[in-house]
């Protein structure tokens, strides 16, 4: 099984760049850049990853995220998860990256994505995997706020797919930001949320019926309301589900408990995603192995994963087709 995932042909669509900063690369571009971080070694930064709730980590990960500076620091963290792609078949990627996190402190968003968007470039040239970007609006601040990130992206809107929202996400519902994804929309951006991590089901109902999003980061909680579920299955929604991500800020106690496995079941559209792989113990193909050995999946099971992860990409068709192609060709002769 440890084989059969590592060599699957696989997107990933659910992944935070700054969620990607490997210890050694914090420790080195905070050195560079003479900002001083509050972990002395690996071990350190290992005992500070505990979490209790969403909350918890992002107050780390922001820390973390303080020491990028540079339009090299953005490009080598791209670089260095992009590369980590390549090793695990990963031919597609969809990259979140959090604007406010840099420019709330004097960070250029010039900077940040060009960075991030040269990374992509090179990776797509020397090691052949594609990718693109999601702007996220950061839900814990204002929507005035993620307005002026809306109009500072706009120079640069050839290099950005699509908009997500993320953070805290208990007491910021979707509604919050029902006008700047309407005017995201009218920019060109698709919509996309974190919903239903931490947040009910409401939460969902409010991200697909007034942001209009055409897929849900997460979405555990959807379970909770069956008119819920029909409804993401009748839209033909995807969810991006994290299971390590879930496990690691207690959404799930336990991995045998994790709801992936009934939510295939019952039709709905799940791709498995790492979210933070640096801060929750595992790139996308760990998350593969847990979850399939937590439930007992099937390569059979394995390979739809694989599938929704390119079906419900943001690539044009053709483009789609080819790695469904790829991916189908791979699962006959490894069944
Ligand atoms: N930002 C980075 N990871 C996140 C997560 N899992 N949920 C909400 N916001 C995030
Ligand atoms: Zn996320």
């Amino acid at each position: 099984m440890k084989t059969f995932i590592a060599n699957l042909p696989k997107a990933e669509l659910h992944l935070h760049i700054e969620g990607s900063f490997e210890p050694e690369l914090m420790f080195k571009i905070a050195q560079r850049n003479q900002i001083k971080i509050p972990y002395n070694s690996v071990k350190e930064i290992e005992e500070a990853y505990k979490f209790n709730c969403l909350q918890d980590f992002l107050n780390i990960y922001y820390q973390g995220a303080g020491v990028l500076v540079t339009e090299q620091d953005f490009y080598d963290l791209t670089y260095s998860y992009l590369k980590k792609c390549a090793d695990q078949h990963v031919r597609h990627t969809e990259i979140m990256f959090d604007p406010q996190t840099h420019t709330d402190r004097g960070i250029a968003f010039e900077t940040v994505i060009n960075g991030i968007s040269k990374a992509c470039d090179d990776a797509k040239k020397n090691l052949g995997v594609s990718s693109l970007l999601i702007m996220s609006y950061l839900r814990h601040l204002s929507e005035e706020e993620a307005f002026k990130t809306l109009k500072q992206s706009l120079p640069f809107k050839a290099k950005i797919k699509a908009v997500g929202l993320d953070s805290s996400e208990k007491g910021n519902p979707p509604s919050k930001f029902k006008n700047v994804f309407e005017a995201s929309v009218k920019e060109g951006y698709i919509p996309l949320a974190h919903a239903g991590e931490e947040g009910a089901a409401a939460y969902v109902w409010e991200a697909i019926d007034i942001l209009g999003i055409k897929r849900i980061d997460h979405g555990n909680n959807s379970l909770q309301d069956e008119i819920l579920v029909q409804e993401i299955i009748n839209r033909d929604i995807a969810l991006t589900v994290c299971p390590l991500s879930n496990t690691a800020l207690q959404v799930v106690d336990d991995l045998k408990n994790h709801p992936l496995k009934k939510m295939m079941d019952l039709g709905l559209k799940v791709t498995v995603n790492s979210d933070d792989p640096a801060y929750f113990g595992g790139q996308v193909n760990k998350n593969y192995e847990a979850i399939q050995e937590a439930l007992n999946l099937s390569k059979y099971e394995l390979f739809q994963l694989a599938k929704n992860s390119f079906q419900y990409s943001l690539l044009e068709e053709n483009k789609k087709q080819w790695y469904l192609n790829e991916l189908e060709v791979y699962y006959n002769n490894n069944k």
